[in-house]
């Protein structure tokens, strides 16, 4: 986690360009910095990799003063992405995308390894594009090979600095997809700069609002599309996007799931499991670990059958639970999921996989019921489990 703790910049002209600033990245998310133009994004970005220095207040990253730290060894564990992607003309693709990794001294073969995989992992082959020079590959080839060049040395932090703000419209949405999917193999902490709404709330896990140098709203893009803090944030989504309100109103799994679903550790055994279920009056069981990740499912039939068998666990007899969603996603997408594959509830999880909440028929219908309460009558309202 990096975090800005009453971070003042003013650089030498006197320039008060950061006031105050208090913010959390969050290991693993995406964070979007926007704002106008001036604001302080680049500014904000360069105190992380030491290219600024705070005039007050700190910066650390999991816990250390990255002042007490030698800038250039912080920057090399650090990706970082620029707009004018800045390739070295005079190298090809492979070497540019390696030039990190030969600064920490990897040997040949693990620079080539890596370089190769992450080249092909943007759409970029590398047995045809890794002995091709910058000039040769467009700008959105070449906005591709930066991301891989910051990617390479295997960072846990990557600063993106309106990456893809000089590419076509298209280009923009592949790479768009890309970096999602990228983030969801590589689960790195990203901090990314836009001056675009419909790119921060297309990726970000969390959007910083800045103005002036100071932050005015900090959420999900959800909730700040939702709740605006004020009149500027009102303004910078747009009213096109506020009065197009039926889009936003469609509920997410987190207001629809139950949070209070019975769940079970994977050492339980089976007498209790079958007591637990009796109690709750429920015909299964989710078990999940002390991390909160999920790791099965178990059926009261199953743990019957196989209950003769002393000295057995949940975990003995659990199955794979196959499908889950995201926090964050619509009900439409959880009722897409539930419906293609038969299923009578659907497990809600973090970034982190971490087990949220139970999407059941029963609170689907509940929540109908809550919202177009002269649709479905009262009597119907329960959970029904
Ligand atoms: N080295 C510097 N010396 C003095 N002022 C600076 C310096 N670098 C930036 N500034 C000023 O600080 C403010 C914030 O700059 P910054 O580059 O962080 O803005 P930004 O939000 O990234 O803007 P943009 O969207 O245009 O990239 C601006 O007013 C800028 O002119
Ligand atoms: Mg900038």
């Amino acid at each position: 986690m990096i975090v800005l703790e009453h971070v003042n910049k003013v650089y030498e002209n006197g320039f008060h360009a950061l006031k105050d600033i208090n913010l959390e990245f969050k290991k693993g998310e995406i964070t979007v910095l926007i704002g106008p133009s001036g604001c302080g994004k680049s500014t904000t970005m360069k105190l992380i990799n030491a290219l600024n220095t705070p005039s007050s207040g700190r910066v650390l990253i999991d816990g250390k003063d990255i002042s007490r730290l030698n800038p250039v060894e912080l920057r090399r564990n650090i990706g970082y992405v620029i707009q004018s992607v800045g390739l070295f003309p005079h190298m090809n693709i492979a070497k540019n995308a390696g030039v990190v990794p030969r600064l920490k001294k990897w040997d040949k073969d693990k620079i080539e390894q890596k370089v190769n995989q992450l080249l092909d992992m943007v759409g970029l082959d590398h047995t045809t594009y890794g002995t091709r020079y910058p000039s040769e590959l467009s700008g959105g080839q070449q906005q591709r090979v930066g991301v891989v060049r910051a990617l390479a040395a295997d960072p846990d932090i990557i600063l993106m600095d309106e990456p893809f703000s000089a590419l076509d419209p298209i280009s923009r949405e592949q790479l768009q997809d890309e970096l999602i999917r990228l983030q969801q193999e590589l689960n790195k902490t990203i901090i990314f700069v836009t001056h675009d709404m419909d790119e921060a709330i297309k990726i970000a896990d969390t959007i910083v609002l800045m103005k002036d140098g100071e932050v005015i709203q900090t959420g999900r893009p959800d909730t700040i599309l939702r709740h605006p803090a004020n009149d500027f944030v009102r303004d910078f989504i747009g009213s096109k996007r506020l009065q197009n309100e039926s889009t936003y109103e469609i509920p997410l799994v987190d207001e629809v799931m139950i949070t209070n679903p019975v769940t079970a550790f994977p050492s339980r055994g089976l007498a209790e499991a079958i007591k637990m279920m009796e109690s709750k009056r429920v015909d299964s069981l989710l078990i999940v670990d002390r991390n909160r990740q999920l790791q099965g499912a178990v059926s009261i039939y199953r743990v019957l059958d196989q209950y003769g068998e002393e000295g057995k666990t949940v975990a003995d007899v659990m199955h794979p639970v196959r499908y889950s969603v995201a926090s964050g996603s619509t009900l439409a997408q959880a009722i897409e999921i539930m419906d293609s594959h038969q299923l009578s509830n659907l497990p809600v999880v973090d970034s982190n996989n971490r087990f949220l909440g139970l999407i059941t028929r029963g609170s689907v219908v509940k929540h109908l019921a809550e919202v177009y309460p002269t649709i479905v009558p009262p009597e119907q309202n329960g959970e029904g489990e």
